[in-house]
């Protein structure tokens, strides 16, 4: 079992992604991103699914040939079965169902934010491997949440957003700033040269477990029109400024909101998880969290923050090692834990 041949395949959003693994340790991961919804400022479903149809045959194959290894020596099939969007969901997900009936071989259908947590799972990431029980903080796109992981099939969600998701809150922050989408790769890099304390925005009160991004996003709006009034190139000549300030508004909020979780559960592991989490502000303040907190502070490797199918593999693996497989999938745009 621990040498399971495992085939995974990602297509929840605009991803197309796939990923060979021996047991826990990834060996070929290739995932194509899709350029196409750019010029619309987000994602497009059917422009989605479209190019999932088209990726989905190339990607496994170059993945196959990533690893040295034929569709013969695989003996786990593993998909994203939710949540995502419809089109996207149901092109992977019937294409693994094909090749699991073809070759009678079994399936998993696996959980994507459950995906996103056990990325951690991954061998070969850290010098000392995560222990369970650990915190998790889940930054995406579409999600923002705590999750307690007691074991690999026991997750569970202590904390979400009552409005808009983190990613998301980036994205629309870096959207008012004129920077093309997604805003968040764009937002940390023009940060770099930027002064994060300049400028505050308001962040919702800690008075709870749950997050709120809508007032954050508010800030930085009536800010920018009260500005502008003033001086019309005022976003141009303070660019860097503006993303480093609203950059560590988000997060300094994600890293407080996620502190009080962890004092209900201290855990002695703590881990980061989601495309947000490749965010180089994030990722340092975390380390800094961990030395704060006298815990191990975990963050995932590049390649597995944003999605991928190394993370849906490793998923598929532990809910296999647990007895669980079925090729009876379908797509569930709004499945939860
Ligand atoms: O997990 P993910 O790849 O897709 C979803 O499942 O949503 O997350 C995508 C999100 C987007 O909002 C994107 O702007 C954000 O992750 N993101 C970043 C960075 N890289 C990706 N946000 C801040 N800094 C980054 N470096
Ligand atoms: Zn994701």
């Amino acid at each position: 079992m621990n040498d399971c041949i495992t085939l995974a395949v990602e297509s929840s959003c605009d991803e197309t992604s796939a990923a060979i693994l021996k047991g826990r340790s990834v060996i070929a991961l290739v995932t194509a991103t899709q350029a196409v919804h750019e010029q619309y400022g987000g994602v497009v479903p059917e422009l989605a699914s479209r190019a999932h149809q088209s990726s989905i045959v190339p990607v496994v194959h170059e993945c196959l040939e990533k690893a040295e290894l034929t569709l013969d020596e695989v003996q786990l099939l593993a998909v994203t079965e939710g949540p995502g969007l419809m089109g996207s969901l149901h092109v992977g997900v019937a294409f693994m169902k094909s090749i699991a009936i073809m070759r009678q071989l079994p399936l998993v259908g696996v959980n994507h934010m459950k995906g996103h947590v056990l990325a951690h799972c991954i061998l070969g990431q850290y010098e000392k491997d995560i222990e369970f029980p650990f915190l998790c903080l889940t930054v995406s796109g579409g999600h923002t949440q705590v999750v307690l992981a007691k074991s690999p099939i026991q997750l569970s969600v202590l904390a979400t957003t009552r409005d808009d998701a983190a990613g998301e809150a980036i994205d629309k922050g870096a959207k008012l700033l004129g920077l093309p989408y997604p805003g968040g790769p764009v937002m940390d890099q023009l940060a770099q040269a930027g002064n994060p304390d300049r400028f505050q925005f308001a962040t919702a009160k800690l008075d709870d477990q749950d997050f709120s991004f809508s007032g954050l996003k508010t800030s930085l709006l009536y800010f920018l029109q009260k500005q502008t009034a003033l001086d019309p190139l005022f976003v141009q000549n303070n660019l860097n400024d503006l993303c480093a300030s609203y950059q560590k508004a988000v997060m300094e909020y994600l890293l407080g909101v996620f502190i009080k979780n962890w004092k209900l559960h201290p855990t002695a592991c703590i881990a980061l998880a989601g495309g947000v989490s490749a965010n180089s502000y994030l990722r340092r303040r975390w380390s800094q969290l961990g030395e704060q907190l006298e815990v191990g502070a975990f963050v995932p490797h590049f390649d597995y923050c944003t999605d991928n199918a190394a993370m849906i593999g490793i998923a598929g693996f532990f809910q296999f090692s647990e007895g669980y497989s079925s090729r009876n999938i379908i797509p569930q745009p709004r499945l939860t834990f």
